[in-house]
């Protein structure tokens, strides 16, 4: 077996797994290895990947079920599960916000894995944060307060996608949108399934109001959380180059894609693995 190496890109959130070609077929101990560096890591990176999308699609089932088509993006053809997030020059990205994949959903899915096809000369980067850590680094008493509230997440900032603006039909097309998306509520405080930590579950794209709260408390703690959130301490920034691959704990992680790169193309392909096959148990 190859030896993988795991470097830490920073204390609390990143790593670089080295030492690994994912054009060949892993073995179970480099599939665990890289598992648990997700796990401790919470996204992990890999360079010089120039893996088919059927290798892409291998990789990825090593770790769960993967989604079907998207509802709003294409995928690649021949290859539904691979969902195609592009981005010409002249045409912004809408990803520049903080936010976790799916959390609108009653089960969000465990990780998101990206590959870069076609990347900026310069710019385009995308940033995780870590949650657990995040949480970690609230007040005693604050973090006994948020353990206790429930918060609603929707479509969110989606409606600036889902939505035809100045179209006759807006309302249709909204109505119609927060029916497919629905809206679901979720602990604030959430445990993960494996490592066992504590982690904030309220992202500024998705988590709309706290339950039980009149508008104006709830809108000033989601701010203040947001705010908090956004700390570069929780946070690492990775630079991407064609044939990077990043995969992410898409339960205790948010990310946010930067869109500073206006003049360029970028295309990348994202796979949504849905569970987590070596663990039975739900985030709770
Ligand atoms: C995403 O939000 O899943 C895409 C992030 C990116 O394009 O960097």
């Amino acid at each position: 077996m190859n030896s993988i190496e795991v470097k830490p890109v920073t204390p609390n959130i990143g790593a670089e797994i080295i030492g690994v070609d994912l054009t060949e077929s892993l073995d179970h101990q480099q599939i665990d290895a890289i598992y648990q560096a997700l796990v401790n890591h919470h996204v992990i990176f890999f360079r010089n990947q120039n893996i088919s999308p059927g290798q892409r699609i291998d990789f990825a089932r090593n770790f769960g079920e993967l989604q079907g088509p998207h509802r709003y993006y294409p995928h690649l053809e021949g290859f539904e599960n691979i969902l195609i997030l592009q981005n010409l020059p002249g045409d912004p990205p809408g990803t520049d916000v903080w936010h976790t994949d799916y959390s609108w959903s009653e089960n969000p899915p465990f990780a998101g894995i990206l590959w870069a096809k076609s990347v900026p000369e310069y710019g385009g980067d995308t940033l995780w944060a870590n949650m657990c850590a995040a949480y970690q680094a609230l007040p005693t008493e604050l973090q006994t307060y948020c353990e206790k509230l429930r918060v609603v997440h929707d479509l969110g900032d989606f409606r600036n996608r889902v939505v035809t603006v100045d179209e006759a039909d807006t309302n249709e097309q909204l109505t119609e949108a927060t029916q497919n998306f629905g809206s679901v509520v979720h602990r604030l405080v959430k445990t993960h399934p494996v490592s066992n930590r504590k982690y904030l579950y309220a992202n500024e794209s998705f988590t709309t109001h706290i339950m039980n709260k009149s508008s104006e408390e709830s809108n000033n703690l989601l701010r203040f959380l947001f705010n908090h959130i956004n700390k570069p301490e929780f946070q690492v920034r990775f630079r991407w180059e064609a044939g990077s691959l990043a995969m992410w704990d898409n339960r205790c992680t948010q990310h946010y894609a930067v869109a500073d790169y206006g003049q360029f193309e970028r295309t990348m392909h994202r796979i949504t693995v849905l569970n987590d096959h070596r663990c039975t148990q739900e985030c709770h």
